[in-house]
């Protein structure tokens, strides 16, 4: 008898993600509705894509991630991944995750948790211990740091640690359940030049967040959930344009003693108000700078 367990295979020209009308109902141990947490979220991302889920807490964000994971089962809804079911094989092998909260077990280090998690996905040791290395080196935790045990870490290294241990399996698909929380500027900062990364070599991210200025920074495309519902849904400079309103002019190289003979040609030209200012910088990179000039960083 032939013992090799058939495999479906993904179709080329399959999106990464198709999840379709997913609902969820939370249901008590009499079987009554307690929370309809998720109520007909449709999402699709193609390869390279860094697709945000954005909404307030208990908008159903994690509880969408978990069932395109296959941790949750949808009440209704389905989804694919690679063009397969998220439980297939060669669905699940090229899926990195970083949960909610990252689990770690407090008395293993930073290197034997990615060691012992590399053991779960088959890999060979001298080369699970080389990429054990780089994945440390990339989250930025020092070698002094990957031999300490994680129950003494912060919030944000023990963030760190799990990051990497999504990304061990080099996966094409990484799904990111607020990726930077309990991170201080430069963690988030890191973990953000990290994401776009991840999506310029070409794997396709899906990360959730409910902090609006990340999702703005990272992610080329948006869905904005509320109340488990889809409410928006979009590239960035599309859900942002402002169709109407004052149009900015950005002018670099102009001479000082010139603004005010281009702000009267812009009212000759009929501008019925012009404003000229100089553009602030976000508060982060004032951070980071300070930080940076103090030696902090
Ligand atoms: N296991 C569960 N049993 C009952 N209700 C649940 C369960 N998990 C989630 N919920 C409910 O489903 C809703 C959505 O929760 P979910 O965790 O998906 O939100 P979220 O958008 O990830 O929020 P946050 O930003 O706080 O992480 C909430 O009302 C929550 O109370
Ligand atoms: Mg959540």
């Amino acid at each position: 008898m032939d013992n090799t367990s058939v495999q479906p295979c993904a179709p080329a020209s399959a999106p990464v993600l198709e999840a379709t009308d997913l609902h969820k109902t939370f249901r008590d141990f009499w079987g009554r509705p307690r929370a309809e947490a998720v109520r007909g979220v449709s999402l699709r991302a193609e390869k390279g894509e860094v697709l945000g889920i954005l909404g307030p807490n208990g908008s159903g964000k994690s509880t969408t991630i978990k069932m395109i994971l296959g941790l949750t089962r949808p009440t209704g809804g389905s989804v694919r991944i690679f063009g397969l079911p998220s439980s297939a094989k060669g669905a699940r092998a090229r899926i990195g995750y970083l949960p909610e909260l990252s689990q770690l077990h407090p008395f293993l280090t930073p290197r034997e948790t990615l060691f012992y998690a590399a053991g779960l996905f088959n890999m060979e040791k001298a080369a699970a211990r080389e990429r054990v290395g780089q994945l440390l080196e990339k989250v930025g935790i020092s070698s002094a740091d990957a031999d300490r045990k994680v129950g003494e870490f912060s919030k944000g290294m023990a963030r760190r640690v799990g990051l990497a241990r999504a990304l061990l399996n080099d996966p094409d698909f990484v799904v990111l359940d607020e990726p930077t929380s309990g991170l201080d500027p430069v963690g988030r900062r890191e973990v953000k030049d990290l994401v776009r990364g991840l999506g310029a070599e070409g794997r396709t991210v899906l990360m959730s967040s409910h902090l609006l200025a990340e999702v703005q920074d990272v992610c080329s495309r948006v869905a904005v959930l509320v109340r488990g519902l889809v409410r928006a849904e979009g590239s960035l400079p599309g859900l942002l344009e402002m169709r109407s309103g004052p149009v900015r002019f950005d002018a670099e190289g102009l001479p000082e003693e010139k603004t005010g003979a281009a702000c009267d040609a812009l009212r000759a030209l009929g501008a019925a108000s012009v404003a000229a200012s100089r553009p602030t910088r976000q508060l982060e990179d004032f951070f980071l700078e300070l930080l940076r000039r103090s030696g902090e960083a």
